[in-house]
């Protein structure tokens, strides 16, 4: 989704603008532009379609652009088309063509989010004779802050105050007004917007990775709250105009992790911090040997006295929360419902009484996700977030946060993340079933023995890469692959798939083995890959027997399971070992050859895996 970036300070602007722009690149962008204030001068506005690297040519790396304040952003289209035009900054003046250049205008700004009431909105300001160049709702809002600025003759603050009030949507905006040089105004609403502050020198981005060169000393702004950033100092206003204080927070994340080192894509590099990312989540919680959740503030009484958890997520999140369902049932014998957030949030929900709901996101922004936790906490239920990025707004609003430790996520494809995510849902199932008294010491003990064997096994793993890389070439042009499994080969299975398509736009479909007989087996021909997921002993023979159905039907098969399952090469013509862990955790071993499938098929097939068409990364509107 889009970026913004900002800064003042007294070092010039543009450089360090394409900078925190280049470090959101990965969340997914069509179009990017900059404006920049020298001094009491006009902003300069420059835009460009395409890549950043079309905007870093134009201005000269930035050095074509002198003045020490700014704003930037990087598009991704909702209203209007990627064009010249549509991408922002966006100006209130009346102008043709692009916005681009000196145009002579009160307020320039960007915007994350969709304003959904701003056709009615741009009515009214036809009405009072102000002119559009683009098709944004981002144009509008900037008018719409000109248009009661001048009405009342009002500071900035006021004047945004009385436009927040006035737009419904999403929305993180940062602006410049050309009375206030040196200055910029920023405010969100369900869109993530953080500011750093260091000598002399204020930033704002719509994501750590922007600021992480800079500064560790961050705001996280709240809903509806304004910030005036200055050189070296920001104000913070309530919505009616009144100023508050916030804490700020220091960003534990090193800048060298939002960097390739090396790799030739964030994904890869990724792929292989996961033995750190598990470690370090496990190292979180496990404290002298015994699961800690008390940061969380789940202690024993909440957690013995649960009726039912319910698991809301979008996309990989919610292959976790698939995952999870099987191990927390089993384990606690407390039933366990998972739901896709965009699902949950429009139906009508039945909560139980004392039902967790526990909301699964790597970045803590995802739209969906977060209305499904408010939808929750409106009903009254108990919310619990499991969350990578610290005061992201999911995290900020549940009851209880439980924060995985896999650092910076970059690539658009998750899959650190992913793997942390099962290790705080590993830990929330053995502390639930042995507080309920399902499991006792020497099964708790051993059940954090085999966690800790988890990374080292993921190494070992990763060792073996080249055979999946071999078999990810010859395959690279299939034209379908169906994973297909059982049980938590089932959830392995869907995120294998889903690792598949949206890196390497190879259609591919999870099945539980056992329905593809009820329909699915009809697009079963040549040259089809089947890949079975045979972590589970004893659902191996059922499994096998679907895939050999299949190759019976002509599929080409690959299994994927334990080492001493040799007799999957009788039915498989390629079969991938994983090490054994316990059957519960077997996800976290399983899923690291179907990562490293997924992306060596979009580097074969010639693709840009670190950002896969279409696709952003943190998707923050509906
Ligand atoms: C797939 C992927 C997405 C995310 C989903 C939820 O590789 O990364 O499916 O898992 O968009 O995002 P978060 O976890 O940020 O809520």
């Amino acid at each position: 989704m889009c970026g913004i970036v900002g800064y003042t300070g007294t070092n010039q602007a543009a450089p360090i603008l394409l900078d925190g722009l280049g470090k959101l690149e990965y969340r997914g962008y069509d179009s990017a532009g900059i404006a920049i204030r020298n001094g009491e001068e006009l902003a300069e506005v420059v835009k460009s379609t395409g890549k950043l690297r079309s905007l870093i040519e134009k201005t000269d790396s930035g050095r074509t652009l002198a003045g020490t304040c700014g704003i930037g952003h990087t598009r991704w289209a909702t209203h209007g088309e990627p064009s010249q035009t549509n991408a922002h900054p966006h100006v209130s003046g009346n102008c043709s063509g692009s916005g681009s250049g000196q145009v002579e205008s009160e307020v320039v700004g960007v915007h994350n989010g969709i304003i959904e009431n701003y056709l009615e909105l741009k009515e009214k300001l036809l009405r009072h004779g102000y002119q559009f160049y683009s098709d944004t709702d981002t144009e509008v809002v900037v008018k719409l802050i000109d248009y009661y600025y001048k009405k009342y003759k009002i500071g900035p603050v006021d004047a945004i105050n009385r436009t927040l009030v006035r737009v419904r949507g999403t929305y993180a905006l940062a602006l410049m007004f050309r009375d206030y040089p040196g200055e910029i105004y920023a405010a969100r609403k369900d869109a993530p917007m953080i500011i750093g502050i260091t000598n002399g020198e204020s930033y704002l981005a719509s994501d750590v990775p922007a600021l992480l060169n800079y500064t560790r000393n961050v705001y996280y702004i709240d809903n509806m709250q304004i910030a005036r950033l200055l050189p070296g100092e920001v104000h913070f206003f309530d919505l009616n105009g009144d100023e508050v204080s916030l804490e700020s927070t220091e960003i534990t994340w090193d800048a060298k992790s939002a960097e390739k080192n090396g790799f030739e894509h964030f994904m890869i590099k990724e792929i292989y911090e996961q033995p750190d990312a598990v470690r370090d989540t496990l190292t979180s919680l496990i404290v002298d040997g015994r699961i800690s959740l008390k940061d969380t503030g789940l202690d024993e009484d909440v957690l013995k006295s649960v009726s039912s958890f319910r698991i809301v997520a979008c996309g990989s999140a919610w292959h976790v929360g698939m995952a999870a369902q099987y191990i927390l049932e089993d384990m606690t014998g407390v039933p366990v419902r998972v739901e896709l957030a965009s699902e949950y949030r429009y139906r009508k929900i039945l909560p139980q009484e004392r039902e967790l709901l526990i909301v699964i996101s790597q970045s803590g922004e995802t739209a969906d996700s977060l209305a499904a936790l408010r939808k929750a906490k409106d009903l009254g239920v108990r919310t619990l977030a499991v969350v990578n990025v610290v005061g992201s707004t999911i995290a900020r609003e549940a009851d209880h946060v439980l924060y995985t430790h896999a650092g910076p996520e970059i690539a658009v494809a998750t899959t650190k993340a992913y793997s942390s995510q099962l290790i705080a849902m590993y830990c929330l199932a053995i502390q639930t079933a042995y507080d309920l008294g399902r499991i006792d010491d020497e099964k708790y003990a051993y059940y954090l023995s085999e966690l800790n064997t988890i990374p080292e096994k993921i190494v070992r793993i990763l060792e073996e890469k080249e055979r999946i890389q071999w078999f990810a070439a010859k395959y690279s042009n299939a034209r379908d692959i169906f994973y297909i499994g059982r049980g938590l080969d089932y959830a392995i299975s869907l995120e294998g798939s889903l690792k598949a398509k949206e890196i390497s736009y190879v259609h591919s479909e999870a099945y539980a083995a056992g329905e593809l007989k009820h329909g699915t087996i009809s697009l079963i021909e040549e040259n089809v890959l089947v890949i079975g997921v045979l972590t589970q002993d004893d659902l191996f023979e059922k499994t096998v027997s679907n895939m050999v159905e299949c190759k019976a039907r002509g599929a080409y098969l690959m299994a994927l399971t334990t080492y001493g399952n040799y007799n999957a090469e009788d039915s498989a013509s390629f079969t991938v070992y994983v090490p054994k862990t316990d059957p519960h955790f077997m996800a976290s071993l399983a899923v690291v050859p179907l990562q490293l499938l997924g992306y060596y098929i979009g580097v074969a097939r010639g693709l840009d895996v670190d950002k896969p068409r279409n696709l952003a990364k943190s998707v923050t509107v509906e």
